[in-house]
């Protein structure tokens, strides 16, 4: 290995152990297609397609070409009152791929941004309607919106809150879904758990009444708090009771979008069709960063018809909505979607990948095993008092051996681009059995 040019402490890393890491780093410095090629040379399979976003696998060059060609073209436009075709056409292009009348973008710069935008709509929406009283967001424990104020508040994971305070006042909390006692080992949707959504009507609307409560948001799967598939009928029940009381239903789609569960989006896989959606990872394939909220045409036009003529409708945006780069990655990132058939793709091989997970069942200290779709979480049992230990050995194990997975608490999931072959399926799943059993045997 080359010596490092570099010096790793000034650097804070998100979301990392920093002191963990910089005493024994894990860099990688190329990527192509299903591999990533770490400083010393080794190559390692990408079991998690990146952070859920490099769902064509990487270094695709189309994608490339397309932002190195914008790079030259024009580098920068300004969002605000002004405009750059290449942010028309990808809106364009969302629209044909959404259901239903979710027609409208607006474009952001994360999964976090979107969160925070698709809940400032529903603010306005409602107020613009002459309904203010509307303020109350209601999340779902165990759900993660992003690391920004709003999304932290409707989010529900206690070691995103701990060190911020209260957050928003007016948000509360559906409960989760996850139960092993009635669903473990679930293949796909289980089948008991539909009746947690009833919690929005006896608990949450008779608390806070009806008249106050602007939106619901939340994961239609789950990612990562590791891999929570939605009961049968849940999502249902939740589109149902939002509907009987004007309640705005955010799904927020950053991980499940763009083929992950075998389907164009989770409302295609599931048949629930929200209001708002939140997307971005698979958006621009990981490379640029890009996010966007879907947005229904009532909606969209209920904010126009509000505002006086030759107003801004909507007081937001980011200086970088839109960005041109990030239009031109997203607009060739869904070209080779389309071309390569990939959502299908993800659908056809989900039945092997999950007969490949399921395999692991038997493994030392798994206690789950659930999928849907290219996405699979694999519980282990928690050291006591060391919540996440063991998930975080299984992953460096998995790292050490060639294969990237994610650990979240004890959980490992799986979530690989969506080019990934048979063999490198058995690969990924083997090597994490390898891993098990060399836990096993300490
Ligand atoms: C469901 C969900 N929402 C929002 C986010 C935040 O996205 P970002 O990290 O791009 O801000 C994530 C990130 O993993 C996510 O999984």
């Amino acid at each position: 290995m080359q010596p490092r040019d570099y010096d790793l402490e000034a650097l804070w890393m998100p979301f990392t152990a920093n002191r963990q890491f910089k005493a024994a780093p894990r860099i990688f410095v190329a990527a192509r297609d299903m591999h990533y090629t770490t400083e010393d040379g080794r190559q390692v399979l990408d079991g998690f397609a990146g952070l859920w976003c490099v769902n064509a696998g990487h270094g695709r060059p189309q994608i490339v070409e397309a932002i190195r060609a914008q790079a030259g073209l024009m580098d920068y436009a300004p969002p605000f009152q002004m405009g750059h075709p290449l942010q028309f056409k990808v809106a364009q292009r969302l629209k044909e791929l959404l259901p239903g009348d979710l027609d409208y973008t607006f474009f952001t710069n994360s999964g976090s941004e979107s969160v925070e935008t698709a809940l400032k709509i529903a603010l306005a929406y409602h107020r613009a309607r002459g309904e203010g009283n509307r303020r109350w967001l209601i999340g779902r424990e165990r759900g993660y919106h992003g690391s920004n104020f709003g999304g932290m508040s409707v989010g529900g994971i206690p070691a995103n809150r701990r060190a911020f305070g209260n957050l928003l006042s007016t948000v509360d909390h559906l409960p989760h879904t996850h139960d092993l006692e009635h669903n473990s080992f679930s293949r796909g949707q289980p089948g008991w758990g539909a009746h947690l959504a009833d919690a929005l009507e006896s608990r949450i609307v008779a608390l806070h009444d009806a008249s106050n409560i602007a939106a619901v948001i939340v994961e239609p799967l789950a990612g990562s708090t590791g891999v929570l598939v939605p009961p049968k009928g849940y999502l249902e029940r939740l589109r149902q009771i939002c509907d009987k009381f004007g309640i705005l239903l955010i799904f927020d789609e950053v991980i499940t979008g763009f083929g992950r569960l075998g389907a164009p989006f989770a409302c295609d896989k599931l048949g629930v069709i929200p209001d708002l959606i939140c997307l971005a990872k698979g958006l621009t394939n990981g490379t640029v960063p890009m996010g966007a909220v879907m947005v229904r045409k009532g909606i969209y036009e209920g904010l126009m018809a509000a505002a006086p003529e030759n107003t801004i409708e909507l007081f937001h945006g980011y200086t970088y909505s839109g960005h041109p780069l990030a239009a031109a990655a997203a607009l060739a990132s869904l070209e080779v979607f389309e071309e390569e058939g990939l959502f299908k793709r993800a659908a056809e091989l989900s039945p092997y990948f999950e007969d490949a997970v399921h395999s692991l069942r038997e493994l030392p200290h798994v206690i789950d095993v659930r999928n849907m779709g290219m996405v699979a979480g694999i519980e282990l049992e928690s050291i006591p008092g060391k919540p996440g230990a063991r998930a975080y050995e299984a992953f460096l194990r998995c790292y050490e051996k060639g294969a990237l997975v994610r650990w979240t608490g004890d959980i490992i999931a799986l979530s690989p681009p969506l080019i990934i072959s048979k063999n490198q399926i058995d690969e990924l799943v083997g090597t994490l059995a390898g891993a098990l059993r060399e836990m096993g045997r300490q």
